[in-house]
């Protein structure tokens, strides 16, 4: 296995990125769910909800960069064929929700840091370093850009749903280990 995508499969650095980031959204989702069910004053798990709004906030940042270099990278190289065993609806399906899923990877980042920016509350990232704030004060565009946050994170779930239900639909019905195009190794 290259670095880069090759005819023969996905590269390394297109598997590492792509479970990297899987395993951030689920982090986003649940630390999400949990944030904004933790009061002020209160702890969940022992932290406090400032430190999951930190955590979620520089965890979501951090998809921005590795969304920038995955771009980058499916640029390079050459795309893999597509599975065997993908029916042509498949194919078709995969087609649309691919660009949705990479769209996500900058519109829920985008929208997350223009909210909370421009609602004045500012970014401690990992708890260590205030990032400068470079957006005015703006009520109609926090509004605007938290609306944006919260109906592309529940409008995400149907790509993500699709994405994952063709995964495993064929490894637990059609077995042909499709997974496996993603694995180390192969
Ligand atoms: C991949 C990146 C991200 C994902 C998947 C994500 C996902 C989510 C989800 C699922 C919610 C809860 C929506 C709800 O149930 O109401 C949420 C809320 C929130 N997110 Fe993110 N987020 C991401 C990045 C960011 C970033 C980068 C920031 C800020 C810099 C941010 C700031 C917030 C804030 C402040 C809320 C609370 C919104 C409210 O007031 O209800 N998010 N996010
Ligand atoms: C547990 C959840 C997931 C599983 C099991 C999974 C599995 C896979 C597999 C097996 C492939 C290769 C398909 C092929 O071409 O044969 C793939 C590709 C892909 N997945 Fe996922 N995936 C998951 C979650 C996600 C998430 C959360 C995202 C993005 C938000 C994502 C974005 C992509 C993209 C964009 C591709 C196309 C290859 C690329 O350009 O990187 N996946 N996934």
């Amino acid at each position: 296995m290259g670095m880069l995508n090759s005819r023969h499969g996905y590269g390394a650095v297109t598997k590492f990125l792509h479970w990297a980031i899987v395993v951030l959204f689920a982090f986003q989702y649940v630390g999400a769910t949990i944030m904004l069910r933790t009061d002020d004053g209160t702890t969940t798990l022992g932290l406090s909800q400032a430190t999951y709004f930190n955590w979620h906030k520089s965890l979501g940042l951090t998809v921005l960069v590795l969304a920038v270099i995955r771009i980058i990278n499916r640029g390079a190289g050459e795309l893999p064929p597509w599975a065997a065993t993908l029916s042509p609806f498949e194919q078709k399906l995969i087609h649309r929700v691919e660009p949705l899923l990479y769209g996500a990877m900058f519109v829920m980042p985008a929208s997350g840091y223009l909210y909370t920016m421009a609602g004045g509350y500012g970014v401690m990232l990992f708890g260590i370093i205030e990032l400068p704030n470079p957006i005015r004060t703006s009520p109609l565009l926090a509004l605007a850009a938290r609306f944006i946050h919260i109906a592309t994170a529940f409008a995400l779930l149907l790509p993500l749903g699709a994405h994952f239900g063709i995964v495993i639909g064929h490894q637990f019905l059609e077995k042909d280990g499709l997974i496996r195009r993603m694995l180390s190794g192969s």
